[in-house]
């Protein structure tokens, strides 16, 4: 039996890999924009990470970490997020040393045990930006705004902004107690939520089921009890969107799957994306280095789906790959032998150039040079080696000249010439 790739995950071939390296080069391109430096972190962490910075009670740390006890015997999680990693880096190497605040993003695959589904997978990859050592609503619009900036580059404009506050640690607890009491002994609650309301409450509210959504919908709001200095920085945040002319709509019940929040929390999603419509998502976590290192730094960041926006881009793959410039077909042995040296000699002078290995017809080696979207071709012809002579195909125009075996450098360098 042919082994498959394990459920949930996904092969990124070419033609759809040249997608993949369109986006991240364009990610980096909108990063150096806002002044954000790459940081690559481990794949795997210390269980305790995950488990103490994004809450115990969490669906992410029951249900769906990949946890293995290594051969030393410690407990080692595949990492489901990139947050708690990108702080414990921060900390570790005392950055909080340097300027303040430090900008970073990062790529990278994560990995989360959900039911596999249309833009939901085992393995999945991250975009995602963390500002850490600013409490600054500015940086929250900022961060916002860069993911919008970001999507929009693909020409993508249908989606929606949703944000909401979720308060601190010392406004929350009111709201809670709050919720908790109004929840209390609602019995048409779902079994999911029954358990939530014991452990966290805050999640009955994103639960998908018609009837709880119904329960929630009367539900005690927490915008309604955050403290003055939560109210001042939310309001903060809603001005700095309002002033870029970024439209969101305001959320009650938007909460998050990972506890480290507090604050401006915000999802930016698309009806495109069918039931997984969340195309970025984060905000801020003011708590979360305290969590972890017993440092009251605040931060606030995002990540988003590389898979859920690929979907997104509807465009051929074909196009975000850079076309072959030079393909070789030879006739005859000479010729054949010939072109070892030529196609080595334009690779060293960095033009993409390819050939057939097979002996194969010339029929069939223009053929391949199509398929390859070769935008010239050099024919290699007995008759013509004996002149010193090849000829220059353009694939584009299927005109021809003929060029000195000892002069195809410079006759590259006149048709690739960069534009003026
Ligand atoms: P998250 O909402 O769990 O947040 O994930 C962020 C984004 O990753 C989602 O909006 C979605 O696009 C994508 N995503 C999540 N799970 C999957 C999956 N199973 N398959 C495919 N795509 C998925 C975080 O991870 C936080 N660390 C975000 C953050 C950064 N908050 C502050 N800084």
């Amino acid at each position: 039996m042919t082994i498959k790739a394990p459920r949930g995950t996904n092969d990124i071939l070419p033609p759809a890999s040249f997608k993949w390296n369109y986006i991240e080069k364009h990610a980096h391109e909108i990063c150096r924009r806002y002044n954000y430096q790459e940081i690559r972190t481990p794949i795997f962490e210390h269980t305790e990470l995950f488990a103490r910075g994004i809450g115990e009670a969490t669906d992410i740390v029951q249900k769906e970490m990949y946890t293995f006890t290594d051969k030393s015997d410690r407990s080692i999680t595949l990492r489901p997020e990139g947050t708690a990693p990108v702080a414990r880096a921060f900390l570790e190497h005392k950055l909080y040393g340097k300027a303040l605040p430090k900008k970073f993003f990062y790529f990278g695959p994560m990995f989360r045990y959900e039911r596999p589904q249309a833009g939901r997978y085992r393995q999945f990859h991250q975009f995602g930006v963390e500002v850490i050592g600013s409490d600054a609503p500015d940086v929250d619009v900022e961060i916002i705004t860069l993911g919008i900036d970001f999507i929009e580059e693909f020409g993508f404009e249908d989606y929606y902004v949703e944000i909401n506050s979720i308060g601190c640690p010392e406004c929350r607890p009111s709201y809670l107690e709050e919720l908790k009491t109004y929840l209390a002994g609602k019995e048409e609650l779902c079994e999911n939520c029954q358990e939530r309301l014991k452990t966290n409450p805050l999640r009955v509210l994103d639960c998908k089921s018609p009837v709880c959504q119904e329960i929630v919908s009367e539900a005690p709001v927490i915008t309604d009890y955050l403290c003055p200095d939560c109210q001042e920085n939310f309001s903060q945040v809603k001005q700095g969107l309002e002033k870029l002319k970024l439209d969101f709509k305001e959320v009650p019940t938007l909460v998050r799957g990972l506890d480290y929040y507090t604050n401006t929390v915000f999802e930016v999603k698309s009806d495109e994306l069918g039931a997984q419509d969340a195309i970025f998502s984060g905000g801020r976590y003011n708590g979360l280095l305290e969590e972890i290192g017993d440092r009251d730094i605040p931060a606030t960041g995002f990540a988003l789906g590389l898979e859920r926006l690929e979907i997104l881009l509807e465009e051929a793959a074909r196009e975000f790959g850079d076309d072959l410039q030079v393909y070789i077909t030879t006739i005859g042995e000479e010729a054949e032998a010939e072109s070892l040296d030529i196609l080595h000699r334009l690779r060293q002078a960095g033009y993409s150039a390819d050939r057939d290995y097979g002996g194969r017809s010339v029929g069939s080696q223009m053929k391949d040079a199509d398929r390859k979207n070769s935008r010239y071709c050099l024919i290699i012809g007995s008759e013509e080696l004996k002149a010193g002579e090849v000829n220059l195909r353009d694939m584009k125009s299927g005109e021809e000249e003929s060029v000195p075996l000892d002069g195809i450098l410079e006759q590259m360098s006149k048709v690739f010439e960069p534009e003026p």
